[in-house]
């Protein structure tokens, strides 16, 4: 076996992008709604932040076309995605809308709330900070949820899920 070292930069992405893909993560759509519209995405940059007070974050790519979308939200909700669910994380990391195909509620908020994931954080949008070509969204959890079952898990470009060693 062969490893690669490379310092990141512009002709190393490729190699930078297949580095940080060993990193397997759990799966999430974010949703938001957009001048009244719902909006979604699919991010693997969610992270747990602080427990007390309870803080969450994620990071949309600033040359995302949803960018303004949901940096611009001040409520915002993370589905982690159920093992069976890939086909609601293939659709929004095509594109945002196309609600309609899902069975989604609004939250109080008013935020599209999609059925059947592992887990939910309806979040309000606490802050906002500079990360390079993208923007970390810092999320006040106001309403959590979970239910039993297995994750939807990402890594080196495949979906696929969790399962413990013998
Ligand atoms: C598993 C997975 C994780 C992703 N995670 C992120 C993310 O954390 N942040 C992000 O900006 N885009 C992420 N994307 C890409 C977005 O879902 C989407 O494809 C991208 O925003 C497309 O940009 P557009 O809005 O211009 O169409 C991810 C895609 C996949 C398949």
């Amino acid at each position: 076996m062969t490893e690669t070292t490379f310092t990141p930069g512009p002709d190393t992405a490729r190699a930078f992008r297949e580095a940080l893909g060993c990193f397997g993560t759990g799966v999430t759509v974010v949703t938001a709604l957009s001048d009244g519209a719902p909006v979604g995405m699919t991010a693997n940059s969610f992270a747990s932040l602080s427990l007390d007070p309870a803080l969450v974050l994620w990071a949309p790519a600033k040359s995302s076309r949803r960018h303004a979308a949901f940096t611009g939200a001040e409520h915002f909700t993370i589905h982690i995605m159920a093992e069976d669910q890939h086909g609601l994380a293939g659709h929004f990391a095509q594109k945002g809308d196309g609600f309609d195909r899902f069975d989604w509620t609004p939250s109080p908020e008013g935020v599209p709330v999609l059925a059947g994931c592992l887990a939910r954080f309806d979040c309000t949008r606490a802050a906002l900070h500079d990360g390079g070509d993208h923007t970390i969204v810092v999320g006040r959890v106001d309403r959590a949820a979970y239910r039993p079952g297995r994750g939807l898990i990402f890594k080196r470009g495949q979906y696929g899920s969790f399962s413990a060693p013998e």
